[in-house]
């Protein structure tokens, strides 16, 4: 390792292995998605276009990416939890908080921040199908392909990532490392 990446790594956490994607990469990921996004739905109405965030994770990614999209839209949130303070699946999806607006006649997309096994993505699409939306789509950051159990489909994809434990940019471990600027490797001794 050179001098330059050596320093870098010193000025990580103490739980981050390293960084996989720094701040640069997902900022230009994010305004792309943007962009493929506002094409897609040009000419519509603000009332019509509904973002609804996955709690907590996708915070940080509704954010950025509303404020690039040119299309105007409005935002709403819903909580979901699948996971106990730990990084294990059980496949089991419960809904801690519903959305505000309604979803039936409008345009819904999806921000959900990474699928793993997609449990909670076709937990969501069966959610938000029943209530006859105009239409249904979904924006994710991050995939990891080689955990999937069940297939969903994903409109707008960030980045495939490895099976790896990641942290930042509104992800966490146990509630923690959400605000970190990157999206980082945690190291597998914090979470195995
Ligand atoms: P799935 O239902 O297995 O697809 O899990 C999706 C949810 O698990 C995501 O919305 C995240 O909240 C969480 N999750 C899965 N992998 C990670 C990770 O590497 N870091 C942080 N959260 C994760
Ligand atoms: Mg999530």
């Amino acid at each position: 390792m050179n001098e330059k990446n050596e320093q870098k790594k010193l000025d990580l956490p103490d739980s981050i292995d390293y960084v996989l994607l720094d701040e640069a990469t997902i900022k230009a990921q994010v305004r792309q998605m943007a962009e493929e996004i506002s094409a897609d739905y040009e000419g519509i109405h603000n009332e019509d276009f509904l973002l609804i965030g996955v709690l907590k994770g996708s915070f940080i990614f509704l954010a950025d990416l509303s404020r690039r999209l040119t299309v105007p839209h409005r935002v709403d949130f819903i909580a979901l939890s699948s996971y106990a303070d730990k990084a294990e699946t059980t496949g089991a999806v419960r809904m801690i908080m519903d959305t505000r607006a309604d979803v039936a006649g409008r345009h819904i997309l999806i921000v959900e921040d990474i699928l793993d096994t997609g449990y909670t993505l076709k937990y969501l699409y069966r959610l938000f199908d029943a209530r006859q939306p105009a239409s249904l789509r979904t924006a994710v950051l991050l995939t990891k392909p080689d955990r999937r159990e069940v297939d969903v489909p994903i409109d707008y994809l960030g980045f495939e990532i490895p099976n790896v434990w990641v942290v930042g940019y509104g992800l966490d471990y146990a509630d923690r490392f959400r605000t970190l600027p990157y999206i980082a490797a945690l190291k597998p001794r914090v979470y195995s």
